[in-house]
């Protein structure tokens, strides 16, 4: 068996120059698979709004719900690190709220790490969960907490003044103490900027080639989730296609009473049987 991916690792990775492959999982399922497939590194991220709940933000996914997909998804992994994405206002507040909810990550979530989004104004809450012992991923570029800000998801840095204070939000997380930072929706050559000038790893999500690792959201790169596919996408597989043409090979079979079979039932002794009529 393999060792178990760390934080620890993740610096590795960027001094080594070994790229880190992350993706989402919800569920105990997915994040066996891929855990099983050698994934670094899994997040639970708010995403699930989307796929799981069918929502269109991120905005109302409370800590419970989240709490629950990170253990579900926990009991899932053997080598994969695990981390939480803590939800809107759970750490905004202050501190001492951010570092009892990142607790319940960890306590109740069984996680390895929290992920929260902003840079220099979320400095001194990163500070304070990484002094209580959790380990923070941030999170900068298109934060999709703030998308009411930002009015839709859209690529961040594009101007002098907003590239400017990328960079400074990277160089806050890394002083305050964070392990990794993913880079959403960021031009390609400003994301190989920023990750040469810290020595966190940068993790890309539409940031392009030059970050420390990538990750995705799982039902996008798998072709699960259909009512909105992101540029930076890439699709490895379309299970929704697989998935459907399955379940109208079992209408059919069952229609056609083709299924079940044989080997799919039950028998009993045909004596017991009699006497039941
Ligand atoms: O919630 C999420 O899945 C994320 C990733 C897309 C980085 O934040």
């Amino acid at each position: 068996m393999s060792d178990k991916f760390t934080t620890q690792s993740f610096l590795n990775a960027k001094k080594n120059n070994r790229k880190i492959t992350m993706l989402t999982a919800y569920d105990y399922s997915m994040a066996q698979i891929l855990d099983e497939s050698g994934i670094d590194a899994i997040l639970v991220g708010d995403s699930l709004a989307m796929p799981i709940q069918g929502k269109d933000s991120t905005l109302d996914v409370t800590i419970d719900e989240m709490l629950y997909h990170c253990r579900c998804a926990a009991r899932g992994i053997k080598t994969t690190m695990l981390v939480g994405d803590m939800p809107f206002l759970t750490y905004q507040i202050n501190s001492d709220e951010a570092v009892r909810n990142a607790g319940r990550f960890i306590q109740e979530g069984k996680v390895n790490a929290v992920k929260l989004e902003g840079g220099v104004s979320m400095a001194a809450t990163v500070q304070a969960i990484v002094k209580a012992q959790i380990p923070v991923m941030g999170h900068i570029g298109l934060t999709p907490q703030s998308v009411n800000v930002f009015g839709g998801f859209k690529v961040q840095g594009k101007e002098e003044s907003a590239a400017k204070a990328l960079i400074e939000d990277a160089k806050a997380l890394e002083d305050a103490g964070a392990f990794a930072i993913v880079l959403e929706a960021v031009p390609e050559k400003l994301a190989k900027l920023i990750t040469e000038k810290v020595s966190i790893p940068t993790i890309g999500i539409g940031a392009g080639k030059y970050c420390d690792g990538q990750i995705l959201v799982v039902h996008d790169m798998l072709g699960l989730y259909s009512d909105f596919t992101p540029k930076f996408v890439k699709q490895y597989a379309k299970l929704r296609e697989t998935m459907a043409e399955a379940v109208c090979n079992y209408i059919s079979d069952v229609k056609s009473q083709q299924f079940p079979e044989k080997q799919h039932t039950y028998t009993m002794n045909d004596d017991i049987l009699e006497r039941l009529y």
